[in-house]
């Protein structure tokens, strides 16, 4: 187990003030947590949402625990969180189905909050590998549910998808909308989703299950962001790879949908906006043995083109595009009713779409090839 612990400023538990919340719908954290010194054990730690979350996290006082295995991710992402927020997470280089040492780590840590960020999220890669997406999506998320159970962990937050509800017949989406995957990625994320609710029923912790819609931007520091491996699948990171010249145009897959401008809708959410959506729910109250559904967008749709127009705003020169086929699979409009997350986390999104590529563009303009 190669572990990582970095020199970190510990919290008096005299100076509650430490702990409080920052982004001002939280609650009190500490009160609300078993333990004086609220300890979370992120798995994918090093990710695109993971980093920014820890970044949050370690803000709003929580001690952080990151486990990752770097599969989609590089690990100078730690030393940019410590930089950013002025302390580090301790760490462990892990593998999420290796369940020794997932308890290990637990035993060690006492972690008494759990968000789970690590898995495989390409929906292209998911129909020509799914095995590899139900090992890890399925079997990581079964391994961590052994490994933390008879363990400290009161509370397990993890990362769903509105990918859950495939191609919805109305909108915005709710959370009773039906769910109906239409690719091994989604339906990985709908099974984890169940696993989990069902192994909590019989605990004495609580889950929240949080399906995301378009998460995009970046931290407005410009010193982490999404750095998706070979070509992106996403309309941002391509976009924004358009514009610092490692592709020569984006194509924007159809342009005849039943919409204002003929190009699909979607709900684009600012990672910050996300990050701050799990610092919310470590504060939210859960019942034992119980699980609740939220979904997390701003409850806005954006079109193609709308993002492509702004992402050219925020460059400063327009981003050169084609319009070519429709991308099998893709729906008209998706986006989010964010009425529950409103009542049962007490969190609104508040970044807009223009906050969103001004970020992403600081981010990959000062990182032109990412990580590396
Ligand atoms: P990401 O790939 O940037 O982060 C996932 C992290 O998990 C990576 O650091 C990767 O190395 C790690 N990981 C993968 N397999 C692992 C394993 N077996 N053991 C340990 N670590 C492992 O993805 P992200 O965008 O940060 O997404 C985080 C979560 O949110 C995922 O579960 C994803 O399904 C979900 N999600 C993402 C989006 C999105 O568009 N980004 C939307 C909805 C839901
Ligand atoms: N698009 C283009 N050109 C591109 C990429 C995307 O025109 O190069 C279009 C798509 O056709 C779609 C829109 O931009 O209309 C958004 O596409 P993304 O691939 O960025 O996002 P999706 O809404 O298709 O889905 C992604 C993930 C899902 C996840 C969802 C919400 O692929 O698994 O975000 O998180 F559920």
């Amino acid at each position: 187990m190669r572990r990582c612990r970095k020199k970190r400023q510990h919290r008096t538990k005299n100076n509650p003030s430490d702990a409080m919340p920052k982004c001002g719908n939280t609650g009190d954290i500490v009160d609300q947590m078993s333990g004086n010194q609220p300890r979370v054990l992120v798995t994918g730690a090093a990710g695109y949402i993971g980093s920014h979350t820890c970044i949050e996290l370690l803000g709003n006082g929580f001690e952080v625990i990151g486990v990752d295995n770097f599969d989609n991710s590089e690990p100078v992402v730690l030393d940019r969180i410590a930089e950013l927020a002025g302390r580090a997470i301790d760490f462990v280089e892990l593998d999420i189905r290796d369940t020794d040492k997932l308890r290990a780590v637990v035993a060690e840590y006492q972690p008494t909050a759990v968000i789970h960020f690590a898995g495989l999220k390409a929906v292209g890669e998911s129909v020509e590998k799914p095995h590899r997406y139900w090992s890890v999506n399925v079997g990581g998320t079964l391994s961590l549910l052994d490994a933390i159970d008879g363990s400290a962990v009161e509370r397990f937050i993890f990362s769903s998808s509105c990918t859950v509800y495939g191609d919805p017949a109305n909108v915005p989406v709710t959370e009773e909308t039906k769910v109906a995957p239409i690719s091994p990625y989604g339906r990985t994320k709908l099974a984890a989703e169940q696993a989990i609710i069902d192994c909590l029923s019989t605990r004495d912790c609580g889950g929240l299950l949080l399906r995301y819609f378009n998460p995009v931007g970046a931290h407005p520091s410009g010193r982490i962001g999404e750095d998706p491996v070979g070509i992106p699948n996403n309309l941002m990171p391509f976009a924004m790879q358009v514009a610092v010249g490692r592709r020569a145009a984006l194509s924007i897959f159809g342009n005849d949908y039943d919409t204002p401008d003929g190009t699909c809708i979607r709900d684009y959410i600012h990672v910050v906006d996300l990050a701050l959506g799990h610092v919310a729910a470590l504060s939210t109250a859960t019942t034992a043995g119980e699980c609740d559904v939220v979904n997390l967008g701003t409850g806005t749709g954006s079109s193609v083109l709308e993002v492509v127009q702004a992402a050219g705003d925020a460059v400063g020169t327009p981003i050169a595009f084609e319009i070519v086929d429709r991308r099998a699979g893709d729906a008209a409009v998706v986006y989010s009713d964010t009425s529950k997350a409103r009542e049962v986390l007490g969190w609104t999104a508040t970044r807009d779409i223009g906050d969103m590529c001004r970020d992403h563009w600081l981010w990959q303009s000062q990182n032109p090839d990412g990580y590396n």
